[in-house]
């Protein structure tokens, strides 16, 4: 008869996802680096990919700390958080708009790492798992302050920038304000063609 699987089996498999997530982060947070307009939101994307880099190194640590190989396994949530993000990359968004677009692609990853990193660390003190919860914990901070950072960044002057662009009332402009419409369009669709 098959074995129960336990929490602990649960643990080691998100952590597996979590490793893949990591690493696919890194090769994603140089792009938003490279494409960002703004030198403070570039210093942040780069800033937070050190970081990340950082974070595959701490679940190594945990994987050891649970006499377990570290190993990932395909993170599909991450994947599908990346590939629509990326999307923005191709579309002709004027500057301020772009490193809007670009926020919101950081902070859904963000927030996707802080759930997956809040159970961890609660899986991992349930389960009496201190040095793992501690490592764990330490990246969870590092994932909330990024998020803050992108918060900061968007509230200081890009959001507001990119809305005086997208103004309806700047008529005489009517090529601006219309393409982030007709891009939020074909994005919606390319979104529905793809859950079909
Ligand atoms: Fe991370
Ligand atoms: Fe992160």
């Amino acid at each position: 008869m098959a074995e129960h699987v336990t929490l602990h089996d649960a643990f080691v498999d998100e952590l597996r996802d979590s490793y893949d997530a990591e690493k696919q982060l890194i090769k994603a947070l140089g792009k938003l680096a490279k494409a960002a307009h703004s030198a403070e939101l570039r210093t942040a994307f780069e800033t937070h990919l050190e970081e990340t880099r950082g974070h595959v190194e701490r679940l190594e640590q945990v994987f050891e700390s649970l006499d377990e190989k570290a190993r990932g396994k395909h993170c599909d949530g991450i994947a599908g958080i990346i590939e629509e993000g990326s999307s923005v990359l191709d579309e002709d968004f004027d500057e301020v708009t772009m490193d809007a677009c670009l926020i919101a692609a950081g902070q859904r990853a963000e927030h996707y790492e802080m759930a997956a990193y809040g159970t961890l660390v609660a899986w991992a003190r349930g389960m009496g798992h201190a040095e793992a919860a501690d490592l764990l914990q330490a990246t969870l901070k590092e994932e909330k302050a990024a998020d803050k950072t992108l918060t900061a960044l968007a509230e200081g002057g890009i959001n507001q920038g990119a809305a005086d662009g997208a103004n309806p009332g700047d008529e005489k402009d009517e090529s601006r304000a219309s393409k982030p419409d007709a891009s939020a369009r074909s994005r919606q669709n390319r979104t529905i063609e793809a859950k079909r």
